[in-house]
């Protein structure tokens, strides 16, 4: 048995903030951060929570995969953000949608969180224990982020997405997790409540040349790891959905694998880094464009803190 990818949704604040507004906050400007990163602008919650968003995108999703809430066995919601520590995100969702019978926790692996979910269903569904599940990324980073450090401050951005998984037949594939503890220093959140001293601001810091050349080598390996894992051929990749930190990240992968880019969808100019939230956003919107069809092939993979990165095959089938 093998989880498939039967429905998908995403929802994103309605406030928009673009490069322009942010170079009236600090020292920047529009030219500077879409020349280093391609983004051109992010949402930014107002009304909205993790929460809120997360449930409007599993409703969407259960929609698309024509379920119902009740059948759901299982939400995992990755994010860092969640609205309180206690009770988890992934219940309050539960709540909000009326998944009465699903069991549900988080994951917290930043921008792995939704590849860490997919795996962890795909374990689940294949030890025969849950048939049905609900996988979340969702993220209000814009509380995490110290809007005076312009090298943190343009990156990030708020949003959700999420997917459904059933279990069926079909070609299964083994997805591939890792992380370096020891590197975890170049990207840290300690949070406000627990902010070591006057020098720790709580919100996130990032060595950020360090992350950088660190997901242009790692990246660019593991695709090729779970390729050859699974013994899959890179020209069978219809499309690389690859974490939207930075479009010069995905070139470089793009450019290492011999590949054109156009097989490596972009939507960070619009949404910006939303970690967790970033793959499942940008799944859900190649369905609605049409972009994604059934029978494709697509290559998942994500990187970030931790430091944590991974990869994961799956065939379309919707
Ligand atoms: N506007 C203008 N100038 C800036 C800005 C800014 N927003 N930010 C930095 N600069 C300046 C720096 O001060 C530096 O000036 P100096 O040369 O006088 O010292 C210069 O621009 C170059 O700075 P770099 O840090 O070398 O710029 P770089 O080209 O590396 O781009 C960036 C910085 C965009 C942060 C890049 O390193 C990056 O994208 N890194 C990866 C970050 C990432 O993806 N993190 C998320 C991981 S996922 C997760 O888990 C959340």
């Amino acid at each position: 048995m093998t989880g498939r990818i039967c429905g998908t949704g995403f929802c994103v604040p309605e406030h928009v903030m673009d490069n322009e507004e942010l170079s009236r906050m600090v020292e920047t400007s529009d030219e500077w951060i879409r020349e280093r990163t391609g983004i051109e602008k992010r949402h930014i919650i107002t009304d909205e929570t993790t929460v809120s968003m997360a449930a409007k995108a599993a409703e969407q999703a259960l929609e698309d995969a024509g379920i119902s809430a009740e059948q759901v066995e299982l939400i995992l919601t990755a994010t860092i953000s969640s609205n309180v520590i206690l009770p988890c995100a992934a219940c309050e969702v539960q709540k909000e949608i009326g998944a009465a019978n699903a069991a549900c926790f988080d994951i917290n692996a930043a921008c792995c969180g939704f590849l860490t979910a997919y795996q962890t269903a795909q374990a689940y569904i294949a030890a025969g224990i849950y048939q049905t599940i609900l996988i979340i990324g969702s993220e209000s980073l814009s509380k995490l982020t110290d809007w005076t450090d312009r090298g943190t401050c343009i990156l990030f951005g708020d949003g959700a997405g999420a997917a459904v998984l059933k279990a069926g037949e079909g070609e299964s594939f083994r997805s591939i997790l890792h992380s370096d503890g020891s590197r975890g220093e170049a990207l840290t959140c300690s949070g406000r409540h627990w902010k070591s001293g006057e020098e720790d601001t709580g919100f996130m810091k990032m060595d950020g040349r360090e992350v950088f050349q660190f997901a242009v080598k790692q990246v660019p390996e593991v695709i090729r790891e779970v390729l050859e894992l699974n013994h899959c051929k890179l020209e069978e990749i219809d499309y690389f959905v690859v974490h939207q930190a930075n479009r010069r990240i995905i070139e470089s992968v793009a450019k290492r694998l011999r590949t054109d880019v156009r097989k490596f969808p972009m939507n960070l100019q619009e949404y910006g880094n939303t970690s967790s939230a970033s793959i499942p956003i940008l799944l859900a919107e190649l369905r609605r464009n049409g972009v994604l069809k059934k029978g494709h092939r697509i290559l998942m993979a994500g990187f970030g803190a931790g430091l944590s990165w991974g990869a994961g095959i799956a065939d379309w089938g919707i």
